[in-house]
């Protein structure tokens, strides 16, 4: 066995590393009165984070789900629209579309990658289709090339959901710069986190202009009080921003330190009967935002019983994904029924992930591996 440390149970599936920049930046808005959503820190950090992105606009937004309904109000998504999406994704990607009375057409997941595949997105194409969004899962990008040359043919708009991705490449392209629009999250768990933010970010000078009407309840023109289009307030503080800015300045490091996990984990639990582990495409740079595993048939349990077991010795997890088209809530709108997409469901109920997050040290990774085996009994 690994040896670890009481105080170190339970390993928590995720922790934040907030430094002394973080401080010095919080205690500067809160004692220069900045904390609304004006002050240096929001626009700095849009211009940091849309940077490093290689994009020419970020507009910072108070999470990831509101960069999403930003993204499809920005587009101007209309009733009736369809936009293809995978099945197997959070919510907030179906909500952003349902919220403007546009058609989410779902498509299932590659069983390796658990990234939409990408070749089922031609037979999903009708005339009513506007857009695609792909969702980078996990850490590793969707393969993009036959997404973007079906979106350039049937003249389809890209939302990319890089919620996930913070400095995940695609070919040498850096996820989030493959949109005409792309989205990405600040939540506590992520690469790059504000607490709670999101960010939009674009090469497209209107598009950005109409996001950051959006994010503010489009407040517009010479009368203040008087809209022409419904936007919501989805602004972030220069708190959050704060925050962010200070985590810019190590997101190299950050980015070494998730794929440092990732492949400990893998060189760790490799050979492992029953486990079917992430992997890296030759094209990917992965950033294994968090390490997933897959019990394959082999194991007489599911993943609710593997959290089960691992949460009893002291190592928390989360289970994948839910798909949308197995959703309560939109069985009862009358969407997806008879829809199955085998591999989805697969994914939701064998995956699981592992603790993964930024504080996760070498003896605590080494704990929950042994963990692992103990509950798989090898
Ligand atoms: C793929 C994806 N999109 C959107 C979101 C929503 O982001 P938030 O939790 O900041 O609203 C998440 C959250 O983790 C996500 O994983």
């Amino acid at each position: 066995m690994t040896s670890i440390t009481s105080e170190e149970l339970t390993i928590p599936v995720n922790e934040p590393v907030l430094g002394t920049s973080e401080l010095a930046y919080v205690r500067e808005a809160v004692e220069t009165g900045w904390i609304s959503s004006d002050g240096r820190f929001v626009g700095e950090f849009e211009r940091a984070f849309a940077a490093f992105c290689r994009r020419r606009h970020g507009v910072a937004v108070c999470n990831g789900s509101a960069a999403l309904e930003v993204a499809t109000a920005a587009v101007n998504l209309q009733p009736g629209d369809e936009v293809i999406l995978p099945t197997f994704t959070i919510i907030a990607c179906a909500t952003a579309i349902i919220e403007r009375g546009a058609i989410p057409v779902l498509v299932d997941s590659e069983p390796d990658t658990w990234n939409m595949d990408t070749h089922q997105i031609a037979d999903r194409i009708t005339p009513r289709t506007r857009a695609i969004m792909p969702v980078h899962m996990y850490g590793h990008p969707v393969d993009m090339d036959p997404l973007l040359e079906l979106a350039e043919a049937h003249h389809l708009l890209v939302i990319e959901d890089a919620a996930e991705v913070h400095g995940a490449e695609y070919r040498g392209r850096r996820c989030g710069s493959l949109g005409d629009i792309s989205t990405f999250s600040f939540y506590a768990n992520k690469i790059v986190t504000t607490g709670e933010g999101g960010m939009l970010v674009t090469d497209d000078d209107a598009l950005a202009e109409r996001c950051r009407l959006h994010r503010n309840l489009c407040f517009q023109g010479p009368r203040r009080f008087v809209h022409q289009e419904l936007g919501r307030n989805f602004r972030m503080t220069n708190l959050q921003a704060a925050v962010g800015v200070a985590q810019m300045e190590r997101i190299e490091e950050s980015i070494a330190k998730k794929r440092w996990i990732g492949q400990s984990y893998t060189e760790r639990l490799q050979g492992i009967p029953g486990l079917l582990l992430p992997i890296e495409r030759p094209w990917a740079k992965h950033v294994y935002w968090v390490y997933g595993l897959i019990l394959d048939d082999t194991v007489l349990f599911d993943a609710t019983e593997f959290a089960r077991r691992l949460a009893a010795r002291g190592v928390q997890t989360r289970p994948f994904f839910w798909p949308m088209h197995e959703q309560p809530v939109f069985r009862q709108m009358g969407l997806f029924l008879n829809e199955r997409y085998p591999v989805a469901e697969r994914l939701a109920r064998r995956g699981l992930y592992l603790p993964s997050g930024m504080a996760l040290t070498e003896s605590q990774l080494g704990y929950v591996c042994d963990a692992v085996r103990a509950v798989l009994k090898v």
